[in-house]
């Protein structure tokens, strides 16, 4: 490890979860933290979020991952939460083109709200169930294509591609940034510049001020 700080990490950024309701943004995130998938999972109100850390070169990266809130009526205050985000997972549920049909209001809601050269990955969720499928893969290629994001097709359930979808995100972050996290180490989040030192107790402070926010 390169770190010079105590707290076991060179860098730290933001990445967003976003999408309709119901398309898997909460268990795309447990899969991908713990390995858990929850068929009945319930709608997810306000916000919340998990960390995991990488090591890309001889760098250890920690990333906050946000899984926002996807029904309409959170919308205005999952909007406050891009800021700050330096990527983001853009995610549909091919069972459901109204979801993917969505996708165009995701992205102006994320560059009216986000930051101007964010990195976004299109994810198609739910591969596994092929015979409910209503959006081609070509269709979800040809809409990445229109807005130059990557794209893939995933799985919470069964676990397909979902790590592969935040290694793209997380590497292409990286790559858009890392010269910028060099030279300042340190990095607005949710409004507040956090130094590495203290992002920990960051993390705390934020996790209460969420409580607080949309519970
Ligand atoms: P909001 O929190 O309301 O924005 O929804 P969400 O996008 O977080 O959806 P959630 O993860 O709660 O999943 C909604 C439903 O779809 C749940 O019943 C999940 O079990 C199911 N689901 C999620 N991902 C998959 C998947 O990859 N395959 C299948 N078959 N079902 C999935
Ligand atoms: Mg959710």
């Amino acid at each position: 490890m390169n770190s010079q700080n105590p707290s076991g990490y060179d860098m730290i950024f933001k990445v967003v979860l976003i999408g309709d309701t119901s398309v898997g943004k909460t268990n795309i995130l447990s899969k991908y933290l713990t390995n858990d998938f929850d068929p009945d999972s319930k709608a997810t109100v306000g916000v919340e979020f998990g960390t995991k850390n990488f090591k890309i070169e001889d760098n250890i990266v920690k990333v906050q991952i946000w899984d926002t809130a996807g029904q309409e009526r959170y919308r205005s205050i999952t909007n406050a939460y891009y800021k700050g985000a330096k990527g983001s997972l853009l995610v549909y549920d091919i069972t459901n083109p109204k979801t993917f049909e969505s996708i165009d209001r995701w992205l102006s809601d994320l560059k009216v709200n986000g930051d101007e050269n964010i990195s976004v990955v299109l994810l198609g969720n739910k591969s596994d169930l092929e015979s409910d499928r209503k959006v081609t893969t070509q269709q979800g290629k040809e809409k990445a294509e229109f807005y130059k994001l990557a794209f893939m097709e995933t799985s919470a359930l069964n676990g397909d591609n979902i790590e592969r979808a935040f290694n793209e995100l997380i590497t292409d972050v990286y790559k858009n940034h890392h010269d910028l996290f060099e030279k300042q180490a340190k990095v607005v989040i949710n409004d507040k510049a956090i130094n590495l030192e203290n992002a920990d107790e960051n993390d705390e402070k934020m996790e209460k001020e969420k409580k607080g926010c949309c519970g």
